[in-house]
């Protein structure tokens, strides 16, 4: 959460400042601010609301060559002018922006407050600001201020710095998981930013701070040492960059564009992993987790939100092919459970970013129990692809839009792939059954782009559904996740509160919901639990309650029993969540357009979750 972006080097500052936060807004929009260092001075711009709003306010733009900026979620203090980033000492000499909590933020605002530190904002990170003054008064250069004030803080931070006593350089932290702190390496121009989107229009050539590092960043590269002063060496990657998916092309909005990349990104992520002739499967990044794979009793898969849900199907792929006994777990609850873990556990977290902090602290207390740990993961060198003694990459390319859709299907893919890895490690699957199941997957992306063409026949459904207040989803089986996918979504841009339910539970309570005024939609594909669905579509139906089903091509007769039917091709039953949740994100798009919500930027949501 947040977007964070320094730039020193040899262009004027703001115009990169403010594309990197245009590239970074999906991280946060509650408010954004510049800061550059012009002359002997500083220029700082700070506006509460989206970044057009700061753009629009920008009347001078001073020509200085080094700068911050910040796209806010805000966590201490509202969303205001006053409270948008950057922020300054009280000598205005020293502008800090900031990612994450400063826990012990009271303790030491009254710290400050008593040696006459005067504060301008509601926010935790105007404390760092006042700290670093204090270790430049004192003598320290920036890079040293900063590592002295990060051993004070509790919490997980990223921190950007900049001061008027040292005009070349910044200074950058990552302490514990509050989002990454990526440095990208530019001809005689350096980047510092909380993620690759900022960074690759202006370079490939990156390397990734780690926990507890702080860097010293100038215009020819940078000097990194951890918080205790220890240097460190930074490994470089040039990381390839495909700039068709960072532009909305020809689509309104990110989610729509990212709905049809699903084809192409299914299709790039099954035949990175595998082969169809000879049926083979090539996990290139699983490192020294491979060869461990056949001594694995018991697999955890671990992920929030839309990842969750992945790691919901990948534990029943998992036990279905490989006979392991599986568990998906919401990793912010896992993390404090203290989960019984072994050396004999693999723990798969599931995360599109990469960064998202439960998942961080998921994976360290995994770690701390000796478990073996895949990450299935979407961007390139993230954090828990650091963590993890694997890597499953899924290739859907960079997803803007803040609902997460072809991270989603990818992920499934790469978790039905790897529980085939598990079962051929086990010798639980044959040869000729990986041919069958690889023969299924690619048929699977020209089943999602027959859907996707078909988006205009679902619209007249869209436009009923918004006129809700409350929308069930069901689901049985694998399509069980899928029914929480489909409810996630809708409520996520649409803002209609809307239920995923496993449909055996319905009559458990949720029943005494129904009514004319409350659609429900049913995932009932041809799977194996198909006519318990049927009973369950039956029984809303004689409450009142209106049914817009799932169903596969073909079957006339569930068609014909619902007040509305929306039809997907057949695919694999093991297949049919990927091919079952493209309409639901098409109806979630359509609903929300509808009711004229801001799709790409739903309120009080960011892309990657980086606090507690
Ligand atoms: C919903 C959505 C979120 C994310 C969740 C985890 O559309 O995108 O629920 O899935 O915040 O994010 P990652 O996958 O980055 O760990």
């Amino acid at each position: 959460m947040c977007g964070i972006i320094g730039y020193v080097g040899n262009r004027p500052a703001v115009p990169i400042l403010l594309q990197a936060l245009r590239d970074l807004e999906y991280r946060g929009y509650d408010s954004a601010g510049i800061a550059v260092l012009d002359g002997d001075g500083v220029s700082i711009a700070k506006k509460q609301g989206k970044l057009v709003n700061l753009e629009s306010a920008l009347s001078n733009v001073p020509a200085g060559t080094v700068g911050i900026g910040h796209t806010r979620w805000a966590t201490h203090g509202r969303p205001s002018d006053e409270n948008a980033h950057p922020h300054a000492s009280c000598d205005g000499r020293t502008m800090v922006i900031h990612n994450g909590i400063v826990e012990n933020y009271a303790s030491l605002k009254e710290e400050l407050s008593a040696r006459g530190h005067a504060f301008r904002s509601e926010t935790d990170t105007e404390i760092l600001a006042h700290l670093l003054e204090e270790r430049i008064r004192e003598g320290a250069d920036l890079f040293r201020a900063l590592r002295e004030t990060a051993r004070r803080l509790e919490g997980s931070q990223a921190i950007v710095a900049m001061s008027l006593d040292e005009p070349d350089v910044l200074a950058a932290a990552r302490l514990g998981n509050a989002g990454g702190v990526v440095v990208g390496f530019g001809n005689g121009e350096t980047v510092v930013a909380s993620d690759l989107a900022a960074v690759l229009p202006i370079t490939q050539e990156v390397a990734f701070l780690a926990d507890g590092q702080v860097a010293r960043v100038t215009s020819g590269g940078i000097e990194v040492a951890t918080v205790d002063g220890d240097p460190v060496r930074l490994e470089r990657k040039r990381i390839p960059i495909d700039p068709v998916t960072a532009l909305k092309g020809q689509f309104p909005h990110f989610m729509l564009k990212e709905i049809h990349e699903q084809p192409e990104a299914l299709a790039d992520t099954i035949w990175s992993l595998a082969t169809l002739d000879p049926a083979a499967l090539y996990f290139d990044d699983l490192g020294s987790a491979a060869a461990r794979l056949a001594q694995v009793e018991r697999v955890v898969l671990i992920g929030m939100g839309t990842s969750l849900h992945a790691a919901m199907l990948g534990q029943r792929y998992i036990e279905a092919f490989a006979r392991v006994p599986a568990f998906a777990d919401n990793a912010s609850e896992f993390r404090y459970r203290d989960p019984v873990l072994d050396g004999r556990t693999l723990v798969i977290s599931v995360s599109q970013s990469g960064e998202t902090v439960d998942v961080l602290e998921a994976m360290a207390v995994a770690r701390a129990a000796g478990a073996l740990q895949i990450t299935v993961c979407n961007t390139e060198g993230a954090q828990t692809t650091r963590v993890a003694e694997g890597t499953v990459y899924t290739r859907a390319g960079l997803e803007r839009g803040v609902a997460s859709t072809k991270c989603f299907t990818a992920a499934v893919v790469a978790l039905y792939l790897l529980a085939l890895r598990l079962a051929m490690a086990k010798g639980r699957v044959t040869e000729a059954e990986l041919a069958g199941h690889l023969s299924d997957l690619a048929h699977l992306p020209g089943a999602v782009a027959t859907i996707i063409a078909r988006r205009d026949a679902l619209r007249g459904r869209a436009i009923q559904l918004a006129r809700a207040e409350h929308v069930l989803f069901l689901g049985r089986g694998l399509a069980y996740p899928v029914a929480m996918e489909g409810a996630l979504k809708l409520k996520e841009v649409s803002y209609i509160h809307a239920e995923g339910y496993a449909a055996g539970e319905m009559k458990h309570g949720p029943i005494a919901l129904i009514e004319p005024a409350f659609p429900t939609v049913a995932i009932a594909t041809q799977h194996a639990l198909r006519s318990k669905m049927v009973s369950n579509i039956e029984q809303i139906q004689a409450r009142g309650g209106p049914v817009t089903a799932i169903v596969t091509e073909g079957d006339d007769e569930l068609a014909a029993l619902c007040d509305a039917a929306i039809a997907v091709p057949p695919v694999s039953p093991w297949l049919e969540p990927v091919v079952a949740v493209i309409p639901l994100q098409l109806l979630a798009y359509d609903v929300a357009v509808h009711r004229g919500c801001d799709v790409d930027q739903p309120r009080n949501l960011a892309k990657t979750v980086t606090v507690e």
